[in-house]
C-alpha cells in the first residue's frame, strides 16, 4: 500500500477506525503507553492466560495433584494444542504435535529424515539463519556421517541436487526478515529426491501459512513468538501424514512409546505423530500455550496477512521519508512477498539506538552487529503505532540521544 502523497498521523488513526482486527487487540495484556515491536521475539501475554494458569495451579495441581493428568485432560494436552497450531500452518491436527523447543525439534527432525535417505550424505542449509538451525544440523551431520553444506539463501536452489539428503530452511530469517517460497522450493527440492525441514519460527501465527498445500515433509516451530505461549513456551512439530509411519527420531523417551504405560523393556514407536514426543511434557509451558493459542479464534489469517503487510508497508514509507540521510539502512525485502512480518533497519549505531527506543516506551530489539528489528504482530498492532515509532526513531536519531553511556552499555540479553 504505498502512497504518493506524504503520510500523516491522521491517516494511521483512519486505519485503525477501519481496522476489522482492532478489537483484537484487547485480547491482550499490554503495558500501557508502549509500543511494542518485539512480538517476533516475545509475544504479548494474552489478558486470560492468567486465570487459565491460576486454575492450573489452584485447583488442578494443589487439590487435583496427580489425579489431573486424568481429571483435568492434561495428558492429552500436546496432541490438543498440537491440533490447533495445525490449523494455523495448513496441517491436519494429527500431523502437529507440541513438545520440547525447536533446537530439540530440529534434531529430532534432521536425524529422523537423514534415517529416511540412506545414500545421501548432504544435509544442505542457508548461511545467515539462526545459530542453532546451524548448530544443530552441523551437530547430526557430525553423528550421522554427513555433510553439511551451506550456502547463500539465492543460491539453495542451484545446490540441489541428487547428493542432497535434506534440505533445512526457516521460512522468513530471524535477521532479515526474508521470506522464502516455500511451495517452490519444496517442489524443486522433491524433483532432485530430498526431503525439506522447514524453521517456521518467524512466520507461525504471523501469516497463513499452507505446509501440506506446499506438500512439506516436515516443520518445527516456537511458541513464544507469534503464538503467544510466553517466555520459553513450548514447541511444536509437523510430520507430513505420510511420513509418520516411516519417522524413526532418535530420542526415544517414554512418551513416544506405543505403550507408555506399559512400561516394557523394549522400545516401540507409537503409531502416531505421538513418536515425536520424548519425555513428561513441561505442562505448565503447554497448558498456557494451549490458552494462549484462543486469540486466534474468529480471525481469518488471510485479513491478518493483509495488515501485516499494510503495517510494513507503511513503515518502510514512513523511514524512507523521515529518516532520510540519518544512517539508516533498510534490509528487508521490499516486496512484501518476499517478507514475513517485520521490518529490519541497519544502523552503526543500532544497539545504543534501539536502547533509547525502549526508553521511550518503543520496544523493538537489536541483532548484532548492526540490526534494528521491528516485529509487527497484527492482532495487537495499531497503525498509529507505526507513526509514533518512525517518529520516535527520527527524533533520536536527529538528536543523537541515543549518545548516552546507559543505551551504549550491553546488557546480556539484547
Ligand atoms: C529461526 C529460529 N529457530 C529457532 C529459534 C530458537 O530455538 P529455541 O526455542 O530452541 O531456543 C529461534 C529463536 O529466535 C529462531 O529465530
Amino acid at each position: 500500500m504505498t502512497l504518493s502523497v506524504p503520510l500523516t498521523r491522521e491517516h494511521f488513526e483512519r486505519l485503525d477506525r477501519d481496522d476489522p482486527l482492532s478489537a483484537c487487540r484487547a485480547r491482550f495484556d499490554l503495558p500501557e503507553g508502549e509500543i511494542y515491536l518485539d512480538g517476533n521475539s516475545l509475544g504479548a501475554m494474552p489478558a486470560h492466560v492468567p486465570a487459565r494458569i491460576e486454575k492450573v495451579l489452584k485447583e488442578e495441581w494443589a487439590h487435583g495433584l496427580i489425579r489431573s493428568w486424568n481429571d483435568a485432560d492434561w495428558y492429552p494436552a500436546p496432541q490438543r494444542t498440537g491440533a490447533k497450531i495445525a490449523k494455523l500452518i495448513g496441517a491436519q491436527a494429527h500431523e502437529v504435535i507440541v513438545a520440547d523447543s525447536t533446537s530439540i525439534n530440529l534434531f529430532k527432525v534432521l536425524v529422523a529424515a537423514t534415517r529416511m535417505q540412506p545414500g545421501r550424505k548432504v544435509i544442505l542449509a542457508e548461511k545467515g539463519n539462526f545459530p542453532t538451525d546451524v548448530y544443530i544440523a552441523a551437530g547430526v551431520a557430525e553423528l550421522t556421517g554427513c555433510e553439511l553444506r551451506c550456502v547463500e539463501p539465492d543460491e539453495v536452489l542451484d545446490a540441489l541436487n541428487d547428493s542432497v539428503a535434506i534440505l533445512s530452511l526457516t521460512q522468513v530469517n530471524f535477521k532479515s526478515g526474508r521470506r522464502y517460497d516455500m511451495a517452490a522450493i519444496t517442489a524443486r527440492a522433491h524433483e532432485v529426491g530430498a526431503l525439506v525441514v522447514w524453521d517456521l519460527c518467524h512466520s507461525a501465527g504471523a501469516m497463513p501459512i499452507e505446509l501440506n498445500g506446499a506438500n512439506a515433509d516436515f516443520a518445527v516451530g516456537c511458541g513464544y513468538k507469534y503464538l503467544n505461549g510466553g517466555p520459553g513456551a513450548p514447541a511444536f512439530v509437523f510430520v507430513a501424514e505420510r511420513h509418520i509411519a516411516h519417522v524413526r527420531q532418535p530420542l526415544t523417551g517414554w512418551h513416544g512409546h506405543a505403550k507408555p504405560f506399559d512400561f516394557t523393556h523394549e522400545y516401540a514407536p507409537h503409531p502416531t505423530i505421538d513418536r515425536m514426543l520424548v519425555g513428561t511434557a513441561p505442562q505448565l509451558g503447554v497448558l498456557a500455550l494451549e490458552a494462549a493459542l484462543e486469540v486466534f479464534e474468529g480471525v481469518d489469517m488471510q485479513v491478518l496477512r493483509k495488515k501485516s503487510v499494510a503495517l510494513c508497508d507503511l513503515f518502510i514509507q514512513l523511514c524512507d521519508e523521515q529518516l532520510l540521510g540519518l544512517g539508516v539502512e533498510l534490509r528487508t525485502p521490499r516486496d512484501a512477498e518476499q517478507r514475513g512480518s517485520q521490518v529490519s533497519l541497519a544502523h552503526a549505531e543500532a544497539y545504543p539506538v534501539m536502547q533509547a527506543l525502549i526508553a521511550r516506551g518503543v520496544v523493538g530489539d537489536f541483532r548484532a552487529p548492526d540490526i534494528l528489528r521491528f516485529g509487527f504482530t497484527p492482532l495487537y498492532t495499531r497503525y498509529v503505532d507505526v507513526w509514533d515509532s518512525v517518529e520516535a526513531l527520527r527524533e533520536i536519531l536527529h538528536s543523537a540521544e541515543w549518545n548516552r553511556p546507559e543505551f551504549i552499555a550491553r546488557k546480556s540479553v539484547t
